[in-house]
């Protein structure tokens, strides 16, 4: 298979050599025998491709550019829009024999594989599912887009051909919703943006102490109780920044009453979004953070806590009572509605950061603790999130993931980790030799939550596992993924400030792609004027000022 694979790159390229020997370009000579003026072009294409060769000239775009009948679905969609916002038209449609872009199966392509040969006939795009043909077509939208205009109007792309596919499955982005919302539109554009960058996870941290966002039909005080808060601290520094630094300002669709902060998303906008991005290849991921950061949902359910009541410890909130068993049905309740919400494999529910002294001194926690002899407080939190897991596991039928503070060595669990406390260094190691899997996400450069700055971007861009995570088995890392908390996020200016371009140098990470700091940066400038017509803010490096 893979010798097949190979010869026909060997037979693709020596077409395009072929051709360039022979030049057939319509740019080439005029009338006068003038060279027209069509500067030869490079594309700039993120994530960089496995392998791109450019040819020696541009092929000019035709009066009436044609798309092949062949290709149907959101492909189609996507391509025909960016054609005809390039043209100024819509684009024609034809046979593959007659189309000026045609798409042909190959089943010798890696899953999400895909490769795109343009020479003076067209353009051809190969590729096997329709994973990789949407990918095809996100690289496709790229190189039109950045087409060139010659003095006679003329457009035109460069020959090349190009082979790509990633090196890993998973290529996640992670959103806090709870500190602060984003409206389901401005989410679609996100979802757009990173299909656009070939990013297919999107994990949205759905409730947290500050705020709880789905709809849950059973119980619709987590969402009109729990959906709410006066403003919090972090709130207050945003507005005090923001007296200076607009970019702190609170949205204000979320406000109300002056100084409350909330709002959820409804069912029928999660299914909305859910459809937008599983049609741009994108899973959308639910997480439940449970048993801590669950005081939203304790402010409306106090009996959920050991002590009655939301509180605070010394590093965080008060965790649901785990000794109570009686409740155990309440968050069961909760992880159905959700899982049937959100079609996908997988369910992430959370179990970080649990401050557990509450749990020493309740009564209902120290009585579980000696009934099933779980030892400590550490082994009553591993019995929750097992009693969890299992149930999500085997009565929804979901893959199962959870924070790495969920990893016990001695009595590990089933789950996908995503790992992400980067001085716990050894962890990912610990995990992976276990055979089981993580999405790598560690705090240091993963999350874009953290000040933007030149250095976090190439640090981001030049992330390999190195010395600083040993023993970490490959093979069980199943992608990676970028993380945006949104405590000091409050709008979609300050989210663009912080994810764009970080996100372009992630896709580059997640994409497996040969990294290089220097091409990266001439390829970059392209993409923030991208974001800007795409109404994103970005956060422009000094390198390019
Ligand atoms: C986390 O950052 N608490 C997962
Ligand atoms: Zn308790």
């Amino acid at each position: 298979m893979k010798h097949t694979y190979i010869s026909t790159v060997v037979r693709s390229l020596l077409i395009l050599l072929t051709a360039q020997l022979f030049p057939l370009v319509s740019c080439a000579d005029n009338a006068d025998n003038v060279p027209r003026q069509i500067p030869l072009s490079r594309v700039s294409v993120i994530p960089l491709p496995q392998t791109l060769i450019h040819g020696a000239g541009n092929v000019v775009l035709p009066q009436q550019v044609s798309v092949s009948t062949g290709l149907t679905g959101m492909s189609a969609t996507l391509l025909k829009e960016t054609l005809t916002a390039v043209i100024g038209g819509a684009p024609a449609e034809a046979t593959n024999e007659q189309a000026f872009i045609r798409v042909f199966t190959d089943n010798t392509l890696p899953e999400e594989g895909y490769r795109i040969q343009v020479d003076e006939t067209g353009c051809n795009l190969y590729y096997r599912t329709q994973e990789g043909l949407l990918w095809g077509v996100q690289t496709l939208r790229q190189i039109f887009l950045q087409h060139k205009v010659a003095d006679d109007d003329t457009r035109s792309i460069p020959m090349l051909i190009l082979t790509d596919s990633p090196q890993k499955t998973w290529r996640g982005f992670h959103l806090d919703v709870s500190r602060h919302m984003f409206t389901p539109e401005f989410l679609k554009k996100v979802v757009d943006c990173l299909s656009f960058y070939k990013i297919n996870k999107l994990q949205l941290h759905l409730n947290d102490d500050q705020g709880w966002r789905v709809e849950i039909r059973k119980y619709p005080e987590l969402t009109t109780i729990g959906g709410w808060r006066e403003f919090d601290e972090y709130d207050k520094r945003c507005i005090e920044l923001a007296h200076t630094d607009r970019t702190y300002e609170i949205d204000p669709r979320f406000v109300r009453n002056g100084n409350e902060y909330g709002g959820y998303y409804t069912r029928d906008e999660l299914k909305d979004l859910i459809a937008y991005a599983t049609a741009r290849g994108i899973e959308v991921i639910p997480e439940i953070d449970m048993p801590g950061h669950f005081s939203s949902a304790i402010r409306a359910f106090p009996f959920l806590s050991c002590t009655g009541e939301a509180g605070w410890g010394n590093e965080f909130s008060w965790p649901v009572c785990t000794g109570q068993t009686d409740n155990y049905s309440f968050y069961t309740d909760i992880i159905d509605e959700v899982a049937d919400l959100f079609p996908g494999r997988y369910f992430h529910i959370g179990a970080d950061e649990v401050e557990k002294d509450n749990w020493k001194v309740c009564p209902h926690c120290q009585a579980l603790i000696r009934e099933k002899e779980l030892m400590n407080v550490d082994g009553l939190q591993n019995y929750f999130v097992k009693h969890m897991a299992d149930y999500v596991r085997n009565e929804k039928g979901k893959q199962v993931m959870a924070w790495d503070d969920a990893f016990i060595a001695r009595d590990p669990q089933d789950l996908l980790y995503t790992y992400w406390r980067d001085w716990l260094a050894d962890q990912p190691g610990k995990i992976t030799q276990q055979g089981l899997p993580i999405v790598f996400m560690e705090w240091g450069r993963f999350y874009l939550s953290a000040a933007p700055s030149d250095r976090h971007l190439k640090s981001l861009y030049e992330f390999e596992f190195g010395p600083q995570f040993p023993g970490v088995v490959q093979s069980n890392v199943v992608g990676f993924q970028a993380c945006v908390w949104t405590e000091m996020i409050p709008n979609e200016r300050k989210f663009g400030q912080h994810v764009f371009p970080a996100l372009q140098a992630f896709s580059e990470v997640a994409w497996g792609s040969e990294r290089d700091w220097g091409g990266f940066t001439t390829r970059l400038p392209w993409h923030l004027g991208w974001l800007t017509q795409n109404g994103f803010y970005s956060r422009t490096p000094d390198f390019i000022n």
